[in-house]
Parts: C-alpha cells; structure tokens; sequence
C-alpha cells in the first residue's frame, strides 16, 4: 500500500512538474523515453543460442537467431554502445556476455558477414576494455573472411547460397567488413588486410554503381577471369530500383574507407551517392527513407528505419572531412524524428529494442514495418558520433 501511495506521488509530482513547466521540451520527454527503452536491455536474459534480432508488434514474439546470423553481433554492440551513453556498468557487464558468445564465428568461413557479426561486438568492446584477447578474435576472424577473396575477381565472395544463379555473388554490403580488415591490421602489423580491403573497395567502386551514383545490391563475377556475369537485386523491388539500405551500406562504406585510406575517390564515391540520396525525390520530409525508392506503392510503402540510422552515422563521419552542414542536418533531422513517438517503441513493450518501423526483406515478407536491433545499433552510433563531436 505505502510503495502504491509512493509511486502515486511519484506520478502526480511528475504530471505538475510537467502541466507547470509549459517549456518542459519534447526533447527532454523523450530522452526519458529513450532511457526506458535502454532499461529492457537489463531485463534481457543471456542466451549464447538466441541473439534478440527483431520484434513482432502484432505477434508480441521476439525473433530471436543463432550467433551464424549476420545480425548477431549488434545486439553486444548496442550493449556497449548503451554502456558509452549511460555510464553505467551492468551494460557493460551484459556486453561482455553477448559479446563472447560471438566468438565462435571466427572460424565461420561459410559467408561474408564476419565483419558485422566480429566488428560490432569485440570491435566495440575495444573501446572499452583493453583486452589482447578480443585483439586476436578480429585477427583470427580477418584471416577467415580473407579465405573468401578471389584475386582474379578483386573481391570478397559474399553468399554461397543460389549457386545455380550466381557464381561469385559480391552485394554492396559487403564493403562494410572492410573495418574490420583495416583494424586488423593495425593490432597485427600485417599489411595483408589493408591491402585487400583497397582491393575490394576498388572493384566495388568500379562495377557497383549506376550512372546516377545509385549502387545496385548485387554482382555477380566470373570467378575463373573476373568478367561480370551479371548485375542484380536481392533484397531491393527489382534489379534497377534503390533499394534504401544498399545505398546505406554504399554511403557508410566508402566514407569509413576513407577514413583508412585518405583515397579521395572514395570520399567523392561517398558524397556522390549521397547527393542522390538527398535529393530524391521520394526522400520523405522527415528523413527516413521508404525501403526502397522505386516502390510504386510509395507513398504507402514501408519505411526503412535502419537505412536511416546507418545513414545518419555515416553522414556524421562525412560532415567531418567535408565540413558541408547539409550532411550533419540530415543526421540531425533523422535523431530528431526518431525521437518520437512515431518511431520509439511504447515504454510498455518488453523486449530489448529501441526504433519501430525497419524492413528487413521485402522481396521475402520477411520483417516488414518491424523493430529490428542494426536499426537501434546505428542510432546510438549517430547519438555518440554527435556527442563526441559536440565535445570538439
Ligand atoms: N546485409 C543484409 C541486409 O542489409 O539486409
């Protein structure tokens, strides 16, 4: 009776606090709301076989995969990410749980995705702990993705799967492992990673993009002399459409590339694609992208929240070597939609995610208009990206 009667109070106090303070912001109302989301992540229990992927509004029903999914490092990774935001320990301690789960897949020579399943997890773990140990599972899982590149084609060999369509299918995605490969050689002085990932960065940059700076999802080479069998979609509405993700990937790819290398193709690559992506003319007004640009159902089509977020952090990055505002504005206006009610989570929806609204595989009906945890991973990479920069 006396905890009722506290919380009670509680809620009166706040409601005068807030029915009072007419300037109280929506900002700062929904900073609460963010920290209410973090706490269902404290709430999650650790399971080396059930990484929380997505969630299922209608259903109630977390989707939840093994550590072989290409999305299983972002759950460690949105812990580690909490833990920066929050200070707050049991983050941390929770991250690092998830995060040695993970760490059988650097043996995992069967796919491409190593540098989102190792990167996201021990990658952000190295932020926070000095740790030899999370040094050597990058290198280790660097030297099994290496396994994959074919030098006649100058690529990483992305999926295994559809052998009867494609011989050596290479998806824009891909060039995102390219972190992970040029970190690797920073901890092991071993060139080998850096100079492979310029050569994929290279072939990508040459046979994934479309006239107008659009990048197509996938290419498929011949592996015995390197030709191009084929330019194709598999996630996106058909093989001449913008799938909103790809161009993420694109755009986020080429601009950390730079990062390593000060290649200036690859800094224009990355201004390019944006460029089309901001002026599209079916870029909503609030910032975040339909899941694909060429849906004709749009404007009833699905959103993509996660192509926001990657987005958004890419273009913190970019604003940096560009100093062009229109880049950090866009970053900004996705925070600030996402901010509300329109695309937080209800407070009273008990699983770890943050964002509504990603779709993760049109073409397989596959989660549609749903929470999904790479969504929330590059949201608080923007939240830190911008904080750190206000500290500049
Ligand atoms: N890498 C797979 C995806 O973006 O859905």
């Amino acid at each position: 009776m006396k905890k009722i009667k506290n919380t009670l109070l509680i809620v009166i106090s706040f409601s005068l606090i807030t029915s009072c303070n007419s300037n109280i912001s929506k900002e700062e109302t929904s900073k609460e709301s963010i920290q209410n989301r973090f706490v269902k992540f404290l709430e999650y229990k650790p399971d080396s076989l059930a990484f929380p992927r997505s969630y299922s509004i209608v259903k109630n029903e977390i989707k939840k995969v093994p550590s072989k999914d290409w999305t299983s490092g972002f759950y460690a990774g949105n812990l580690w990410q909490i833990h920066e935001l929050t200070g707050e320990s049991e983050y941390k301690d929770l991250a690092k749980k998830w995060t040695a789960f993970i760490e059988k897949e650097k043996y995992n020579d069967r796919t491409h995705d190593m540098g989102f399943k190792v990167f996201c997890s021990f990658g952000q773990g190295l932020k926070h702990i000095e740790s030899d140990h999370y040094k050597s599972v990058i290198v280790k899982s660097s030297q099994t993705l290496r396994t994959r590149f074919n030098n006649t084609v100058g690529s990483i060999r992305s999926w295994d799967f559809n052998k009867k369509t494609w011989n050596f299918p290479v998806i824009i995605d891909n060039m995102m492992n390219l972190e992970m490969l040029f970190e690797a050689t920073k901890i092991s002085n071993d060139s080998s990673f850096h100079k492979l990932a310029v050569i994929h960065a290279n072939t990508t940059l040459k046979n994934h993009f479309r006239p107008d700076n659009s990048s197509y999802h996938v290419v498929d080479y011949n592996p015995e002399n390197g030709n191009i069998r084929m330019k194709v979609t598999h996630q996106g509405f058909n093989d001449a459409s913008v799938w909103a993700r790809g161009q993420g990937w694109a755009i986020y790819g080429y601009t950390m590339a730079y990062r390593y290398t000060k290649d200036k193709k690859y800094l224009d690559q990355a201004e390019a694609t944006t460029n089309f992506y901001l002026s599209h003319k079916n870029l909503p007004k609030d910032g975040i992208p339909y899941w694909d640009f060429k849906d004709p159902s749009i404007p009833n089509a699905p959103r993509d929240v996660s192509a926001a977020t990657v987005i958004s952090s890419a273009l913190v990055e970019l604003y940096q070597y560009t100093n062009k505002p229109k880049y950090l504005d866009y970053s900004k206006k996705v925070i600030k939609s996402l901010k509300t009610e329109e695309y937080l989570l209800k407070p009273t929806i008990n699983a770890p995610f943050i964002l509504k609204h990603s779709t993760g595989n049109w073409p397989k009906k596959d989660e549609i208009d749903e929470p999904i945890v790479y969504a929330d991973y590059y949201f608080l990479e923007t939240l830190l990206r911008l904080k750190e920069m206000d500290k500049q």
